[in-house]
């Protein structure tokens, strides 16, 4: 990136990115830097932004069309292109660890990739941390597509061709009961296993928690597969923990990592981190 200070955060990805303010409006040039730095680097922090919800929203169209968040939009059909991460509440109170929605959102302590159980799934989630815990309340990640290219030639090629699908709900209801109309909202969508970054031909394996089975295979088979594929990106090497400091925004490519919360205590610390995504250009099988 031209003008941008760049320094690596992993060996395998992410960059932290100084020298330009998010909230100020871009140049076109300047939008197709970070879009190309997305595709390589697939992780970037921008740690010290001045950010507001308004140029949140501007920002993340800059990069393509905001994705509903999909809790509001299952439960109500409404749709809001925020959510927010953490456990301070509207009028500036907070949740427990007790709490429902506290609770629910342990379900973000599994590997996953944001979206992954829309047929048109995100392309990048963008998220601005407000509050952070002294203590605990990372973000781990690990690349996919390092993960891929780690495999062995007869692995690569037996999973190539691959569909493999993905469900919310079979993913949250290991941490908690899904709104009906929610889940109803959210049918169980078919991907291609391996996603090609288009831009630079790079392939990556698209798991996490939300991937339930290989279609065509069986049950036992399925999971074998979809578990080694997890284990083998997810050794404790492959993995960036994010701290997050406030007045970072983090840009990650949901196309080729996945990432959990390593989780805090949300009756010690408060944590308001503000998210949006863009959305995928297409079905995965189209692509
Ligand atoms: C997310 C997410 C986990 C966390 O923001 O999409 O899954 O709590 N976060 O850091
Ligand atoms: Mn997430």
């Amino acid at each position: 990136m031209s003008d941008f200070d760049v320094e690596p955060l992993h060996p395998d990805f992410g960059a932290r990115i100084t020298g330009v303010d998010l909230g100020a409006p871009l140049s076109e040039p300047e939008v197709e830097s970070i879009r190309e730095a997305i595709d390589t680097w697939s992780l970037l922090c921008f740690p010290g932004q001045a950010m507001t919800d308004e140029a949140h929203l501007d920002f993340t169209r800059r990069l393509g069309e905001p994705e509903a968040e999909h809790v509001t939009l299952g439960k109500t059909g409404k749709v809001v292109y925020f959510g927010t991460v953490g456990n301070v509440t509207a009028d500036g109170g907070t949740h427990g660890n007790a709490h429902p929605r506290t609770r629910y959102q342990t379900g973000n302590e599994m590997w996953h990739s944001d979206s992954s159980f829309r047929l048109v799934p995100s392309f990048v989630s963008i998220t601005h941390a407000y509050e952070v815990p002294g203590e605990g309340g990372g973000t781990h990640f690990v690349s996919m597509r390092s993960a891929y290219e780690r495999l062995p030639g007869d692995l690569q090629a037996t999973i190539d061709p691959l569909h493999v699908l993905h469900d919310y709900v079979f993913s949250r209801s290991q941490v908690a009961l899904v709104d009906p109309a929610h889940a109803a909202s959210l049918p169980p969508v078919a991907h291609r296993l391996v996603r090609t970054n288009p831009r630079n031909g790079r392939k990556g394996y698209y798991v996490g928690s939300h991937a339930r089975s290989i279609v065509g295979w069986s049950g036992i088979e399925s999971r074998r597969l979809i578990d080694d594929l997890l284990e083998r990106a997810t050794r404790p090497e492959d993995v960036y923990t994010h701290q997050w400091q406030a007045g970072d925004t983090v840009i990650w490519d949901n196309r080729c990592l996945l990432h959990r919360g390593a989780g805090y205590d949300a009756d010690r610390w408060r944590r308001r981190m503000r998210q949006t995504r863009v959305a995928g250009a297409c079905p995965t099988l189209e692509e």
